[in-house]
């Protein structure tokens, strides 16, 4: 991949906050081009300036609409996630999305099957902060130890998508 992946950040909030600073931050590859929360409010608009996020929205479907849009970072109240991924899926843009998809398992395999249907790449985040992998990249001193579980999330969709990129 040689140009960045342009993200929409969904959800503006404690995770949303966290993700979107992480990847303008740290990665150098991916750039967050549009935020959208109907909450959103000065605070975050002020949030998403400094860290140098062109768009704020209060309407999510102008994250969907995007045509400079990649892949969507679905981080807004569980109860949208699964609908999300369905609008995100049918409009042919890769997926980040907060635990959980859903608390319905029937709804869980919707968003799963349109997902699979448009072919698009899905991860889910989870926490691994106890898994090997992370405590040996904190052993290592790779990553400070108070940032790494949304570092590591951030990265790991990065080398997802390389990798599916390279033959
Ligand atoms: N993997 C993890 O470690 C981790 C950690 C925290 C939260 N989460 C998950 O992330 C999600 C958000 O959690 P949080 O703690 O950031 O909550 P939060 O309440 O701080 O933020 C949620 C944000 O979503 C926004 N929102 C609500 N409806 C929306 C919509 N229709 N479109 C766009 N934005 C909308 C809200 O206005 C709010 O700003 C939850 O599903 C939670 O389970 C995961």
């Amino acid at each position: 991949m040689g140009k960045k992946l342009r993200i929409g950040l969904l959800g503006a909030g404690r995770i949303g906050n966290l993700h979107g600073t992480n990847i303008q931050n740290f990665i150098p590859d991916a750039e967050v081009v549009i935020v959208a929360d109907p909450f959103m409010n000065e605070k975050m608009e002020e949030w998403a300036k400094s860290i140098g996020i062109g768009r704020c929205s209060k309407d999510p479907e102008d994250v969907f609409s995007a045509a400079d849009v990649d892949a969507v970072f679905i981080c807004s109240s569980t109860n949208t996630h699964a609908e999300f991924m369905i609008r995100a899926a049918k409009a042919g843009k890769h997926i980040f999305c907060e635990k959980p998809i859903d608390t319905e398992v029937a709804k869980i395999n919707e968003a799963l099957a349109e997902v699979a249907k448009a072919g698009v790449k899905l991860q889910v985040g989870f926490v691994r902060r106890f898994r090997q992998a992370g405590q040996a990249l904190c052993r290592q001193g790779l990553l400070p130890r108070s940032r790494w579980p949304a570092h590591v999330l951030c990265s790991c969709f990065r080398r997802y998508l390389h990798r599916h990129d390279d033959p």
